[in-house]
């Protein structure tokens, strides 16, 4: 049996976590990206927050799909006519889709991390060029250059494929469109947790304890608390450092690292770029004591 050491792929992204020589033109993109995406509806749309997941994963499936399906019609179908002109559409389609998936995946790497955002440039570079793989197949194809068309039409997606294998590591290895806060509910057992007593806590600033392990904020507003988890769902910015601001009539706390805005009452993000909610407690004050539970935890 041929094995296939595992780190024959993951060792060179993992060097580009750390090729700081990219660190100049990363953070000149993420730049000018933040400079033309304002707070909004748009900006929102493009991270996902009315879906509640990063939209960037589901729109680029349209363009790999469509390239690996012209891919089994270059191979399969052959030189006819009739699979040249399925292959044209085909790429074509992965052309114009990409254009979407290149919006949603440029608001994303705007807000990443460092080392996130060396990874995430060979990611956008590698898409590019393979863009242009295909872009410069389909010209030829029509010119009529069927041969040299297929072969560029492979080593687009021989680039695309590297291309996506850089966008799982962004995703999944640097977790960079994970919830951070999915472990909450699995760390804390459930019924009524002493918090914090009342008197201790400042009106009007969020404050930072540690329940149990889990880190929470509090926010303190006469006699009535409202906690939420402490890392912010993400990438784990640090919710107490954050600013209390009114949006559309209720009280939210902004994130101080990316700006992702949640409504305290309940945890639901109101700006991204956080798509998934921050959990909120159900809180108890009783002689002075606030104490805290997971909705539905008993
Ligand atoms: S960590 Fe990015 S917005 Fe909070």
């Amino acid at each position: 049996m041929v094995r296939i050491p595992h780190n024959v792929l993951v060792r060179p992204a993992e060097r580009l976590e750390r090729a700081e020589a990219l660190d100049p033109v990363a953070v000149k993109i993420r730049d000018m990206v933040r400079r033309s995406l304002h707070d909004g509806t748009i900006r929102d749309t493009l991270h996902g927050v009315p879906l509640g997941h990063p939209l960037h994963p589901a729109l680029a499936a349209l363009p790999i799909g469509t390239w690996i399906s012209a891919g089994i019609v270059d191979l399969l179908a052959g030189r006819h006519e009739g699979s040249e002109r399925a292959a044209r559409v085909l790429i074509a389609t992965g052309l114009l889709a990409a254009v979407s998936a290149a919006a949603s995946g440029l608001a994303d790497y705007s807000e990443l991390h460092e080392r996130q955002l060396r990874v995430g440039v060979a990611h956008a570079a590698t898409n590019s060029l393979a863009a242009c793989c295909y872009a410069a197949s389909l010209g030829i194809r029509w010119r009529g250059n069927g041969r040299l068309g297929r072969r560029l039409a492979l080593l687009g997606l021989a680039t695309a494929s590297t291309s996506a294998y850089l966008g799982g590591h962004l995703a999944y290895r640097q977790a960079s469109g994970a919830n951070h806060t999915e472990e909450v509910p699995h760390l804390l057992p459930p019924g009524w947790h002493p918090l914090a007593l009342l008197d201790e806590l400042a009106d009007g600033r969020p404050e930072a304890r540690l329940l149990r392990d889990v880190p929470v904020v509090l926010l303190r507003k006469g006699d009535h608390v409202d906690v939420l988890a402490g890392r912010c769902s993400h990438l784990s910015g640090p919710l107490h450092k954050g600013e209390i601001i009114r949006r559309d009539g209720f009280t939210c706390l902004r994130c101080p690292w990316h700006g992702s805005t949640f409504r305290v009452t309940d945890g639901a993000v109101v700006h991204g770029p956080a798509t998934a909610p921050q959990p909120r407690f159900d809180v108890w004050i009783s002689d002075g004591e606030v104490r805290v539970r997971l909705p539905g935890a008993g």
